[in-house]
């Protein structure tokens, strides 16, 4: 089949209730129509996330967020001027028709539109905004291809190919306040390019940030230990373990496996091939997984952030 005919099968199968794994240039998300509170419950069965635990919703134009939030706000038009399509979701104050499953009972609801051109058809072919978080098992490893996907939710309806993705971790997400905005989780967008629209505020608005992965300690955690190499227990084994290196390493015939998130230490780079390395090292079956921490700046924020939460049991004592 064709990536259009796939494009259309997939669309029609999420206005008929559907749930869809598709291609966005963050992460891939298992989808369904945000406005079908029973689709939405499968999305949330199917990958075994905690109802606390709010979607973010998908839109293809600008059009449909008379649907999604309570009142007009400006701020958001301009923030979607300057980074939609993109990798940020913005969380607004939602509209009474987006069902409580959707939003975990919050009173607000976080939209993106993404950019990637098969995840924007897709939501067209829905004629529908669609609810979808990250397409892998509550708290494992965020999918950046097909494979990933096929592997941890084979439950799902269908899965729509669109090949690797190009930006590789997830989106920004920001709430908005009366003051600014607050980071809910740093992510591909940084917080220096949003401070050139509106400013940032610190403040907590209606508990919201709890409800955000950015505030859970552990998350994309793969199966086997993993640490950073400034924290690995000793008497580690490094001939039975994995090396997730930021630049080429000096040591790698050491070990037993070495994924190099980018020779020229281009954290862009790095950013697009975190998943991938960990999948990989997964799959390879090394004992222990040593990763090396990257500079926080720019998106080595938001890589160090998913760093943390994925080393965060593993902290040696
Ligand atoms: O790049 C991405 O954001 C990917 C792609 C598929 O769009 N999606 C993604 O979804 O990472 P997910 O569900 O794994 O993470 C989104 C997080 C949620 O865990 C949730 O805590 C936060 O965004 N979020 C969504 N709606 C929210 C709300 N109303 N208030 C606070 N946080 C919210
Ligand atoms: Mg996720």
């Amino acid at each position: 089949m064709s990536i259009k005919t796939d494009i259309a099968h997939a669309g029609r199968l999420i206005s008929e209730g559907g749930v869809v794994a598709f291609p966005t240039e963050t992460v891939y998300g298992l989808g369904a129509d945000a406005f079908n509170p029973k689709a939405v419950a499968r999305v949330f069965e199917i990958k075994e996330r905690p109802s606390f635990d709010p979607l973010i919703v998908h839109i293809s134009n600008l059009a449909q967020l008379d649907e999604l939030w309570l009142q007009k706000d400006e701020r958001l038009l301009q923030l979607a001027e300057k980074f939609w399509p993109g990798p940020l979701t913005i969380v607004v104050e939602k509209h009474p028709s987006v069902p409580d499953i959707v939003t975990s009972g919050l009173p607000t609801v976080g939209i993106r539109m993404p950019g990637h051109p098969v995840a924007l058809a897709l939501i067209e072919a829905a004629g529908t905004p669609v609810a979808a978080p990250s397409a892998n098992k509550f708290g494992r490893i965020s999918p950046t291809n097909a494979e990933h996907v096929r592997s941890q939710l084979p439950e799902a309806d269908f899965i729509l190919n669109g090949g690797t993705t190009t930006v590789g971790i997830e989106s920004t997400v920001i709430s908005l306040g009366k003051n600014g905005f607050t980071l809910l989780r740093p992510g591909a967008v940084t917080i220096a390019e949003i401070t050139e629209v509106l400013p940032r505020v610190f403040e907590t608005e209606k508990g919201s940030e709890k409800h955000s992965p950015g505030h859970m300690l552990s998350h994309y955690s793969p199966r086997k230990p993993i640490y950073f190499t400034t924290d690995a227990p000793a008497g580690t084994d490094i001939s039975l373990a994995g090396l997730i290196s930021f630049g080429a390493p000096l040591d790698a015939s050491k070990y037993k496996l070495v994924e190099v998130l980018s020779a020229k230490k281009d954290m862009k780079e790095a950013a697009v091939n975190l998943f991938g390395a960990m999948h990989r090292m997964e799959a390879a079956g090394v004992a222990v997984m040593l990763v090396e921490p990257l500079p926080e700046e720019g998106i080595g924020i938001a890589i160090m952030d998913r760093l943390r939460k994925a080393t965060f049991q593993y902290k040696p004592q």
